[in-house]
Order: structure tokens, then sequence, then C-alpha cells
């Protein structure tokens, strides 16, 4: 394929696109700084766009080892796959997606690698190409398998509860080990065709046998898991083909994903061996959904609610997953409004995994301009519990079940919990007694102070609404 660029510039190409690499690098290092604050948080993604537009070009004008027009026809593909499901996406779908998008960088980092290695004749790799290759397949597949068994299980196609066998962590770990000494045969013996089939046969193995026994409230924690292992496959992938741009990126997204992962892991109080290793709570002796033995509840309707909030002095939302299909961020909204045209105090208690995705609320919550100085974290909440009169649970459930306190044997047991069950009075908005994504009975709904309030979200805060003007 014949170059774009002039003749007399050849030799300054490499330099000049080193440069451009190392700006995208720093538009990438800049979006995520940005990503930090909502506030900032679109311009970074802006920013890191750019940079990956420049990566994209400079990379297409460098290389001249495949024809444009292959690469022009998956760019328009790929861009049309692309429009048409960010518009048709929902917003609860989208961890989903981002499952999908971390199985898809795994497979890619992982066929890049295996693309070097059947370019490979009689130049063999260095040792340390090799190794990185191994190691890039590896990980780039059990991202791939991993990624969409966490796609299955969060869209509802496969059971989201924890599949656990005997001898599971012995077998994966055997399985691990193999797929280790596989790829030091590869590097011993480049040429061999056994040993890569050994390593992408026990990476695709290893992402299925990982994820399907993890379930339950560990799920953030393995999707961001699994994005920091798109990262590092992709930065492997870069070592393979001498790519700067492709290793600091992939560095970069390795570790977002491990400090997210980490952050993930304090706010369920796991470890990571834990959260691998171990089923999460002790004895699986939780109250399953529907034990409810003649414990009773108590329900309200908009009237009722309308004037428990209306002369409260505080009121603290706390939003869950079902306000996300609902789409009632707008509606809450304009409750909090006229609540504190009334003189209350509203605040919004915002717990690290509420939703399907790590800041799901907030993104929610932005979206209809809640301002961000109403957004408390779980800790600075719990303090304010005890001095609140009312306490609006909407769509939540697992995030409020105080199991996670009282209950050595439920699946959520040492998850911090939102202590919604210490304010005056809580009302929670649901349509039924269905349980929440751990899938378990929550104690909440039987207390002395909690009223159930049932219907769809939005239908039901818009009746609140009324409600709060006729007062
Ligand atoms: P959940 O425990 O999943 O509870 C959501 C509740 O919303 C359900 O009980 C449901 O009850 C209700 N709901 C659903 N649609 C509704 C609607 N249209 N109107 C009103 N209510 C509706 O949510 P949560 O408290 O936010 O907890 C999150 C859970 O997801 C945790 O277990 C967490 O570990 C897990 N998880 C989180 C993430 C991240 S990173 N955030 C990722 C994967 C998994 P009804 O059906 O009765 O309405």
């Amino acid at each position: 394929m014949e170059s774009f660029i002039p003749e007399t510039l050849h030799a300054f190409l490499p330099n000049v696109i080193q440069l451009f690499y190392l700006g995208a690098i720093i538009l990438f290092i800049l979006g995520l700084k940005r990503l930090s604050s909502p506030a900032t948080a679109r311009s970074g993604n802006r920013l890191a766009s750019l940079g990956m537009l420049v990566g994209v070009v400079v990379t297409l004008l460098d290389r001249e080892i495949i024809s444009f027009e292959y690469i022009l026809a998956g760019i328009v593909i790929g861009s049309l796959i692309g429009a048409v499901v960010a518009k048709k996406v929902e917003m609860t779908s989208m961890p989903e997606l981002v499952a999908l998008f971390n199985g898809f960088g795994g497979i890619a980092s992982a066929l890049v690698a295996l693309g070097a290695w059947f370019r490979m004749t009689d130049a063999v790799l260095p040792v340390a190409d090799l190794l990185i290759m191994g190691l890039s397949v590896l990980i780039g597949g059990v991202t791939f398998t991993g990624s969409l068994i966490a796609f299955g299980k969060l869209n509802g196609m496969l059971k989201g509860n924890a599949v656990i066998f005997p001898a599971q962590n012995v077998l994966n770990i055997v399985l691990l080990g193999v797929a280790v000494a596989a790829t030091g045969w590869l590097v011993a013996q480049p040429l061999e065709v056994a040993p890569v089939l050994i390593v992408s046969g026990i990476a695709v193995l290893l992402g299925v046998l990982f994820v399907i026994r993890i379930g339950g409230a560990d799920m953030p924690v393995v999707i961001s898991l699994l994005n920091s292992l798109s990262g590092v496959a992709a930065s492997f992938a870069g070592f393979v083909i001498d790519n700067n741009l492709l290793i600091v990126s992939g560095a970069l997204v390795g570790a977002a994903g491990l400090i997210l992962t980490n952050i993930m892991c304090k706010s369920m109080n796991r470890s990571l061996t834990s959260v691998l290793f171990a089923r999460f709570g002790g004895s699986g002796a939780a109250s399953a959904a529907g034990d409810t033995g003649d414990k009773s509840i108590r329900e309200v309707h908009a009237a009722d609610v309308a004037v428990m909030t209306a002369y409260a002095k505080r009121v603290v939302v706390v939003p869950g997953y079902g306000l996300a299909v609902a789409q009632a961020q707008h509606v809450i909204r304009e409750v909090a409004d006229l609540l504190q045209k009334k003189g209350v105090d509203v605040r919004y208690g915002i717990h690290p995994v509420a939703g399907r995705m790590p800041g799901h609320m907030n993104v929610l919550l932005a979206e209809a301009n809640v301002p961000y100085s109403q957004l408390y974290d779980m800790e600075e909440i719990n303090e304010e519990f005890p001095i609140t009169d009312v306490v609006l649970v909407i769509g939540a459930n697992d995030v409020v079940n105080p199991q996670a306190k009282t209950n050595p044997g439920s699946p959520i047991y040492g998850m911090p919990v939102l202590d919604v069950e210490e304010a005056k009075h809580v009302v929670v908005f649901k349509r039924s007694m269905n349980p929440g994504y751990a899938g378990i009975e929550n104690d909440l709904f039987y207390n002395e102070n909690t009223y159930m309030y049932f219907g769809d979200a939005k239908g039901t805060i818009e009746d609140l609404i009324r409600a709060v003007k006729e007062l």
C-alpha cells in the first residue's frame, strides 16, 4: 500500500508519530483526571475521545500493514453498530454494555497477539516479547469469556447467583498453572502450534470458570476487575506490536480499573481474594425471598407520604436501581424542590453500589440537575439518619437491607449498607415485595417505622407531587 506521506518527510516520521502519540496520551490523562468529578466529567470524556481520534488517525497514517479499504470498511461497520447500540441502550443496561466492551477489548488484544504469532516465521521474536504474547492471549481470552458471562448475568440471560462446585478453586489454579507452563513452552519453541492452542483454550475456559462462581453483590467488583484486565491485555498487546500508545493507554485502563476494583472491594467490605475464591456471605442461611413468615407490612399512599414529608424538618432520599428503571430522577427532583420551598432540608444518600454500575445514581441525579452539594455518600449520610424525620427509599433494596449487619448467613452479610432504619420514618417506593439484585428478603420492610408505597416509582412520585401541592 502506498504511503500518504511525502518521501522527504519519511526520515522525521517516526518522531512526529511519537509526538502525536504523546499528545494523545496527555489528552487521555487529562480526560481521566476530569472524569473524577461530575462537574468536569463531560469535558473529560470529550478530551479522552479527542485523544483516541488522534491516536487512531496517526496510527492509520503510520502503519502501512493492511489496505485502507479494509480499515475503512471496519470503521464504517463498527461505527454503525456503535451508533445504533448507543442510541438504543437504556441507561439501566449500560453495565451490560460495559461488560461487552471489556470482553471485546480482551478478545481484540488476544487476536493482536495471535496475529503477531501467525506472522512470525523464521524471524522469531525476543524471549520477552514471546512471554508477553502468551500473557496477552491468556489475559485477553479470560477477559473475553469472563465478560460474556458477566454480560449474561447482568441482563438476566444467565442466573445471577454463584455457581459453585467441589474443588472449583483447585481446578482453576491447576488450569492457570498449565496455561503459564504452556506460555513457557511457547517461549522455548515459538513456532510450535500446540502451546498457542493450549494457552488460548485454557484462557477462554478460565474466563467462564472464574466468573460463574461469582454472584450476587460481588458482581460490581468482578466487572471493574474485568475492565482492568482488558487494559492489561491491551498494554501487553502494545508490547507485542511495539506500539507506545497502546502500551500506555492499556496501562491507564488497567490502573484505573484496579483502583475502581479496590474502591468497590472497600465499599463491599471484601478483599479481592475473597471475591475471587470465596463465596459471598457465610453459611448461605439467608432468608430467601418470599419467606416472610407471619410478618406484616404497613402500606401507605400519596396523601400519607405528602403529610409525612411536608411537615418534616429533614428528608433523605435514597435512590436505587428502581429509580433508574422507572426514570424517576426528574420527578424526585421536583418533589425535593417542592419540599425545599416549604423549608424542609432535603438530602440524597448515595450508596457506592446502588444501581448497576459505579456512579449510576450520580449520573441519574446529575441528569435531573440535582445540585452536587445535596449528594452525600454513605459514611456521611449514615451519621445523619438518627436526626432524619423521613427517608424516601426509591427503588433501592439490597443497599438498605439490615440483613447485611444482622444475619451472618446472608449472602450480603458484611456489605456496608445505609442505616435508613435509624430515621423516624422510612417510606419504601417499589412495585411489589420482590427482592433486589441479591435475591433475598429485606427485613427493613417489616419494621415498625417502615411504610410501603407500592407502584412504579415514576407514577407514585407523580401522585406524591400532586398530593404535596394540594396540602
Ligand atoms: P436492588 O437491590 O437491585 O433493588 C432494586 C429494587 O427496585 C427492587 O427491589 C425492585 O423492586 C425495585 N424496582 C425495580 N423497578 C422499579 C420501578 N419501576 N419502580 C419502583 N421500584 C422498582 O437495587 P439497589 O438497592 O440499588 O442495589 C444494587 C444491587 O445491585 C446490589 O446488590 C449491588 O451489589 C448490585 N450490583 C451493583 C452494581 C454497581 S457497580 N452498582 C453492579 C452489579 C450489581 P420491585 O420489583 O418490587 O419494584
